[in-house]
């Protein structure tokens, strides 16, 4: 079942002569439950991809249709809803709240709608990522990897259709880089989670179901991982 399609794409930046095509003519499909990695060169447009695809930024020309909504075409106050509730945004930084415990950062989509917090779900993501005993401890007594997964914590407690996680791993070091992506495939297998990836390390980009690279803009390959 297909959760996400791309039409025709476009997103430039600026005009005339600075004018920078950040994505050219973007076609893609993905299905419900698919565990996608995005690789290519600094600068090829896998960050602008993912901004939106999350409803962060809008692209100049196409359609993004994410369960059958035009989000190109939404109205800022539902992008903002539909990002909150909808995407899972996972970045290298982290960038969490530094003022706020890690029980607080992981439930803030929840806290930002004047939601009750669904305790069942935030317990079973905090079991999951072993953080039950840093519940009341600031993002800086953390490690970095803690932090990733309070990161995660937080992209999945409203139960995203979608997962984008851009260079999650790109400041840990590889025993946190190797949990970080084996909680997001844990997220992947366990509640059919979409995850779209995007990395540099071709390890990790092998892990995924399938990966994407991107040039200049452009799609320039989309393949199955044989396993
Ligand atoms: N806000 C922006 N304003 C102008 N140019 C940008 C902006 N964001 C990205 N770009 C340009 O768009 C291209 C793609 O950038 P990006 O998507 O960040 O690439 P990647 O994540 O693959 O490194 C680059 O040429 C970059 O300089
Ligand atoms: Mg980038």
């Amino acid at each position: 079942m297909q959760l996400l399609t791309c039409e025709n794409v476009n997103k430039t930046y600026g005009t005339g002569d600075t004018m920078i095509t950040a994505l050219n003519h973007i076609n893609l499909t993905v299905n419900r439950g698919e565990f996608v990695a995005v690789v290519g060169a600094s600068g090829s447009g896998k960050s602008t991809l993912l901004h939106l695809l999350g409803g962060v930024d809008r692209p100049s020309s196409g359609k993004i249709l994410i369960e059958d909504t035009d989000i190109a075409k939404m109205s800022e106050e539902k992008l903002a809803v539909f990002r909150r509730r909808k995407v899972g945004l996972i970045y290298q930084f982290y960038n969490l709240i530094p003022t706020l415990d890690v029980r607080k950062n992981i439930l803030l989509p929840m806290l930002l709608d004047g939601r009750q917090p669904d305790e069942e779900r935030f317990a079973e993501i905090v079991k999951t990522l072993g953080l039950s005993d840093r519940l009341n401890h600031l993002p800086g007594q953390l490690s970095g990897g803690q932090q990733q997964r309070v990161a995660i914590g937080r992209a999945l407690i409203y139960r995203p259709a979608i997962l984008l996680a851009d260079e999650p791993t790109g400041n840990l070091d590889r025993k946190n880089s190797e949990e970080t992506v084996e909680l997001l495939k844990l997220s992947n297998s366990r509640y059919q989670q979409t995850v779209l990836l995007i990395t540099h390390d071709e390890k990790i980009a092998l892990e995924a179901d399938r990966i994407l690279t991107i040039e200049d803009g452009k799609i320039i390959s989309d393949e199955v991982v044989k396993r």
